[in-house]
């Protein structure tokens, strides 16, 4: 039975769902006071005057007239406590060399690196680009543009230099952070050379970052070019700044921005989601509690890498807003052997172990014995995000990494929201799971499914997820492009004239008749790749930067390891005929361009892309070819011989 709130049903079922519940309905039914309360558990500088300013929506402002800096959540908060010789990070380079930093030695380095920045004359809101591997220094760089105040925009280390130049032009920064290099399968990479050329990108697009900071990975030796004047060793500057160096946290407004990420859109541009001092600080808190019910001993690993919103949240601001233990990992899970991540879990003790689908559907290939070689009894809960997971690769984890013993936390949520949204709650009550459902939303998220006319959907009928009212870990927006942001997440299921407004995250989802949330993918043109989102029209524009290529189209097709990996289907240009070699020439094109992640898993060649008669490329016709699905509605095709040929081509290539 629905009640007033839309929750979608009543009470009859299991005591754990009840309390979930009843706590989730107190959360919508007076969205201020239950994060009024929740926000105190967290320490300000001053409170705020009002919690949630719908005033403007969609820019929805949390804990309006707060002041605080999540730094002092992060770190200073612990320092007067025993937490403080706690360690906070056990760091494993991929060759094996190993780092161990307490709370206090963390937070005596944030305080001599915000130091540094403040030396190099970065001031509050300054935009600063962090393009750095799996290595200390990058929480640490991270905290301290925290610190003080200015904002910081982290970019995967995988990523090209021509990524790296969109979001250092996009975000107008003043200071990238890199270093000399990292190991990664065994091989050196040199990432000041691809930081040097995104900076040369950037510049040629009319921004220039002023000054480089270049931090040493260890051990590498590495050959570095630096550019007088601009390039800076942190090694050099750090070194003359004493241990008990302390740098104020700056006092930042609560709907201050607190970084920007970078994430994927339909468009081949970039969407810089913004995220806020307090809001997000509060929500990531509050979700983190609730989904791991974390303990004083607790080992978290979070197998991601912080380049992607799952490290920023998991790795650095959650877990250490709860004092907890991490493990840091700097390279391929599956290197030199297939067992390295449970080598690793093994030796730190992990407690709760956090991965994706990919990562899971890649162990389960190499075989049980490569887990069964280790002692994992120290886990208690392991967690899945990134993608639906298979119920099948849900039992093989519950089964075999887990022995049976361990809830899987399957949890929702995307770069926009924050931190998880749908997950088994053990930390509240832990509801009964079905494999491959991420169960129910959490407190202050009043998710639904519904229908294209945006009406909610019966028990078992696919449709849209909606989440009908704000919540704390909401983006505050897109850098720079208020309107995208509209367009983007609002335009879909909103009536403005009504005053409803409804966020839209593009994932087909389905309840079933407990009320159980199954997620089904994205419902718009955004691929997702190994748990990464990767926009068709970026991989695209990416395929277009070869000489050869007049025209391309990109649709994902499923595949057992990575969940989904692009197809492209190709048009060449006079004078140019398929071969391999060009279609291993684009691939190395995209590779470079935009990133490994995106590089099509095979390349068609056609003479014509099938479109509209308006010119619209229409991906859903290729996406059915090769994943043999009915076509559907042709009626619009401009020329049914575009199919056919795809059709040839296909087969040609099985
Ligand atoms: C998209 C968000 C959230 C951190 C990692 C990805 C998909 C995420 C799940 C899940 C089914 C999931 C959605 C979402 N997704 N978690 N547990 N079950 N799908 O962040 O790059 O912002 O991608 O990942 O499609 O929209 P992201």
């Amino acid at each position: 039975m629905a009640t007033e709130q839309g929750l979608p049903f009543g009470e009859k079922y299991h005591p754990a769902i009840q309390k979930l519940m009843e706590l989730r309905r107190e959360s919508l039914e007076n969205i201020e006071e239950f994060w009024d309360k929740r926000a105190r558990a967290l320490i300000w500088f001053k409170y705020w005057d009002k919690v949630l300013d719908d005033s403007n929506p969609p820019f929805y402002r949390w804990f309006v007239g707060g002041v605080t800096n999540i730094t002092v959540n992060a770190l200073d908060r612990w320092i007067e406590t025993p937490v403080k010789n706690k360690v906070a990070y056990y760091w494993e380079g991929e060759p094996g060399d190993t780092r161990v930093l307490s709370y206090f030695e963390l937070w005596r380095e944030v305080n001599r690196f915000a130091k540094v920045l403040k030396d190099l004359g970065i001031k509050p809101d300054d935009r600063v680009v962090i393009y750095m591997p799996m290595i200390p220094e990058l929480p640490i760089a991270m905290l301290a543009v925290a610190r003080i105040g200015a904002i910081h925009s982290v970019v995967f280390s995988g990523f090209s230099p021509k990524a790296l130049a969109d979001r250092i032009v996009d975000a107008k920064a003043k200071l990238l952070i890199t270093a000399d290099g990292y190991y990664r399968r065994g091989k050196v990479i040199n990432l000041k050379k691809n930081a040097d050329e995104g900076v040369r990108l950037a510049e040629e697009q009319g921004v220039k970052v002023e000054k480089v900071l270049v931090v040493k990975r260890g051990g590498l030796n590495l050959d570095v070019n630096m550019v007088e004047g601009r390039d800076y060793w942190y090694d050099e500057l750090v070194k003359d700044v004493p241990y008990n160096t302390y740098v104020p946290p700056e006092p930042r407004k609560s709907d201050d921005v607190l970084f920007i990420l970078y994430s994927s859109g339909t468009t081949g541009k970039p969407k810089g989601i913004m995220h806020s001092v307090g809001g997000y600080m509060v929500w990531t808190y509050w979700s983190f509690k609730w989904t791991w019910d974390p303990r004083p001993d607790d080992v978290m690993w979070t197998a991601a890498d912080i380049g992607w919103i799952t490290g920023h949240t998991y790795i650095v601001y959650a877990p250490l807003m709860h004092g907890m233990t991490n493990v840091m990992y700097e390279g391929a899970p599956d290197y030199p052997q297939p067992d390295r991540v449970w080598e690793i879990a093994e030796k730190y003790r992990v407690t709760i172990l956090y991965t994706s689908p990919t990562a899971i559907r890649l162990f389960r290939k190499y075989g049980d014995e490569w887990v069964k070689k280790h002692d994992l009894s120290s886990i208690r809960l392991l967690g899945t995000v990134g993608e639906p997971i298979n119920p099948d690769v849900w039992k093989w984890y519950y089964e075999v990494v887990g022995g049976g013993r361990t809830p899987i936390v399957d949890t929702w949520w995307q770069t926009e929201t924050g931190a998880a949204m749908i997950a088994p709650a053990p930390g509240i009550a832990l509801v009964p799971l079905k494999p491959g459902s991420a169960t129910f939303p959490l407190p202050g998220v009043d998710a639904d499914v519904v229908n294209d006319k945006g009406e909610p959907t019966k028990p078992g009928e696919k449709g849209y997820l909606v989440i009908k009212k704000p919540w704390p870990g909401m983006l505050m927006g897109l850098w720079g492009d208020p309107q995208r942001y509209i367009r983007t997440y609002w335009q879909r299921f909103s009536k403005p004239d009504q005053g409803i407004w409804i966020y839209y995250p593009a994932d087909y989802a389905v309840k079933d008749e407990d009320g159980y949330i199954w997620m089904l993918g994205r419902a718009d043109e955004v691929l997702n790749v190994a748990g990464h989102r990767l926009g068709t029209t970026e991989i695209e524009d990416a395929i277009l930067a070869h000489p050869a290529v007049a025209e391309a189209a990109v649709v994902g097709i499923p595949d057992p390891i990575k969940g989904e990996v692009p197809l492209a289907v190709v048009v060449l240009r006079e004078g140019y005929k398929p071969s391999k070699q060009l279609e291993d020439e684009i691939k190395q094109t995209v590779r470079k361009v935009l990133s490994p992640i995106a590089v099509p898993s095979r390349i068609l060649f056609v003479n014509k892309l099938p479109k509209t008669r308006s010119g619209k490329i229409m991906r859903r016709l290729i996406k059915a070819v090769a994943t043999g699905a009915p076509l559907g509605d042709v009626s619009t095709l401009e020329d049914e011989a575009s199919v056919e040929e795809i059709k040839r081509a296909w087969e040609e290539f099985k």
